[in-house]
């Protein structure tokens, strides 16, 4: 850690520690008592990129702490835009995307891995290690922030008897089915507890079942306190979680429900939520 580092607000230890807002007694919100205040916020979001129209359009929204939230649309309609902007893998065009009250665009670029520590990613192709068992890897998230042998062989099993997989750690990802594939990538993105999991389409290349074990373990995951943000366009599954949907439509926010279920533009046309 630089410890030479003199902005304290935008300083390694400050974003690792976006602890969770303290209310006036100054105790820590718990998930229970679900905080007011906004983990993520999208202030009159925009984002074009060079080529064709703007991938979002004046996106206002607010996440709390513990929400589980669908964010649903067709192909192209800004999905993984929205995602990339919270993980600061992009940044607005116009508005403001914080977290925790903290504008994700005033973070210096070393600073970001520190920021991305409070995110755990899970993506429709996996993305695991083809040369390394599962339990490798788990256990590489662990070993790039610098956990110890010991800390590794305590943490990783108990990681992947989350997911059902404790039978499957000296297995490689060819050896495995894709609902386990994304399983171990599920126990990668918890491995170093995130406050949030951003899902973008987990379950696009698995079958009817494994999406279902993967969308109650997001579930699951969620109950135990964990923000949950999962971009799909699988009617099916949305309809089943029935918590907090949000609609997009080329760039634009549609609808938001708090409960509610996707419905396709083309058979109802969504209510607009201004
Ligand atoms: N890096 C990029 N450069 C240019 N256009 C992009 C880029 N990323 C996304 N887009 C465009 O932005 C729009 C939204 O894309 P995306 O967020 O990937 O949608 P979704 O995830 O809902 O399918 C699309 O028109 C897409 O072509
Ligand atoms: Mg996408």
């Amino acid at each position: 850690m630089n410890s030479t580092q003199n902005n304290i607000d935008s300083g390694p230890e400050a974003l690792a520690e976006m602890e969770p807002y303290m209310n006036d007694s100054g105790a820590t919100s718990s998930h229970s008592d679900v905080s007011d205040m906004p983990m993520i916020h999208f202030d009159e979001v925009s984002k074009l990129f060079a080529t064709g129209k703007p991938a979002l359009e004046n996106i206002n929204l607010s996440i709390l702490p513990g929400e589980f939230v669908s964010l649903v649309g067709a192909s192209g309609a800004g999905k993984s835009t929205l995602l990339k902007l919270i993980y600061a893998e992009e940044i607005p065009t116009s508005g403001i995307v914080s977290f925790n009250g903290r504008d994700l665009s005033k973070i210096n670029r070393k600073h970001l891995p520190y920021y991305r520590r409070n995110i755990g990613t899970v993506f429709q192709d996996f993305k695991l290690l083809p040369q390394k068992t599962a339990f490798e890897n788990v256990a590489y998230a662990l070993e790039v922030f610098g956990r110890t042998p010991e800390e590794i062989l305590d943490e990783v099993p108990q990681i992947l008897d989350i997911v059902g997989l404790e039978e499957k750690g000296r297995s490689f990802p060819k050896q495995l089915s894709g609902g386990e594939q994304q399983r171990v990538a599920l126990a990668r993105a918890l491995i170093l507890q995130p406050k949030m999991i951003i899902a973008d389409e987990p379950t696009g290349n698995l079958d009817p079942v494994s999406a279902g074990g993967i969308i109650d373990l997001l579930l699951e995951i969620n109950s135990l306190g964990t923000t949950v943000i999962l971009a799909t366009h699988n009617q099916t599954l949305v309809d089943r979680i029935g918590r907090r949907v949000i609609a997009l439509d080329r760039g634009r926010v549609i609808s938001d429900e708090m409960v509610g279920r996707y419905i396709m533009p083309e058979r109802r046309r969504p209510r607009i939520i201004a």
